[in-house]
């Protein structure tokens, strides 16, 4: 799905997202002369640091948000490597078919709902024997931000303005099922596993903010002004019921999948 990004916004998550690529990049073992392609880059920090661990190889970071692009060519000229490539483009507008050793995507794969058709792409972007390793957090009820827009919803009578709403995100039913996507996609040696993943925020402002980041706004956007106001008031109160003194705790899976073309 096309979202305009907040990149303010979203630089005060993006820490967090950044520690769930930490195993993701501890199971690619990525080389200092490999090509690799960070598929829905956002502003790149990620992709600067893969590049610095390919140092003799190179990166190819794509998004589809202009907002995340022009932020990553910032923080590129900050950086200064030589070896680094950002696009405005998703897996399909590539025509560089069968180049890249390592294809990886952090928290990127959920906003698309098409999955075997993307899975095709990114393995046509590989070598035969390249590695694809992603990771994406499951946006199913019990998701922290699903579970209290749930609420709010019902606390407030709002469920009849979702009654032509399309959810946003992708949510696979089982991690077997997804295994079985990237197989049909043509992609061996597949291992797909569920990880619990905690965040804990200062305060309720400061979790709310991590939900702007991630998609409140898709979620009251079949909402009449007034009513969102209320609506995300609401979010913020339920938010703060969950301040156990030490902050807000958020719970939440995450599936990773690695797998070779
Ligand atoms: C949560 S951000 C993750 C950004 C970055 N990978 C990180 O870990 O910080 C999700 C990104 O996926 C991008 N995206 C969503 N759908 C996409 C698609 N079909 N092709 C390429 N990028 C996409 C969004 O524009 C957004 O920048």
């Amino acid at each position: 799905m096309n979202r305009p990004w907040d990149t303010r916004q979203y630089a005060k998550t993006a820490s967090l997202q950044a520690r769930a690529a930490a195993d993701l990049l501890a199971a690619l073992a990525i080389r200092p002369d490999e090509k690799i392609l960070d598929f829905g880059c956002g502003m790149g920090n990620l992709t600067l640091e893969i590049a610095e661990i390919a140092h003799q190889g190179s990166v190819v970071g794509i998004d589809t948000s202009l907002s995340m692009i022009e932020q990553a060519k910032r923080n590129l000229r900050v950086r200064r490597l030589p070896n680094v490539e950002f696009l405005v483009a998703t897996a399909a507008d590539l025509r560089t078919d069968g180049s890249f050793d390592v294809v990886f995507s952090n928290s990127v794969l959920h906003w698309i709902k098409d999955q075997p058709r993307v899975l095709r792409a990114l393995h046509q972007l590989l070598k035969s024997g390249g590695r694809l390793g992603f990771q994406f957090p499951l946006l199913d009820a019990a998701h922290p931000l699903i579970s209290a827009c749930q609420k709010a919803i019902d606390a407030l009578g709002l469920a009849p303005r979702y009654s032509g709403w399309t959810f946003p995100w992708y949510v696979p039913e089982s991690a077997d099922g997804y295994a079985d996507l990237l197989r049909e996609a043509s992609f061996r040696k597949v291992a797909v596993t569920r990880h619990e993943t905690r965040f804990i925020f200062a305060s309720a402002s400061a979790a709310r903010g991590f939900f702007d980041a991630v998609g409140l706004d898709l979620i009251s956007r079949p909402l009449a002004p007034g009513e969102a106001g209320a609506f995300r008031e609401e979010v913020h109160r339920i938010l703060a019921s969950l301040d156990t003194g030490e902050g807000v705790r958020l719970d939440f899976s995450r599936l990773y999948a690695c797998a070779v073309a």
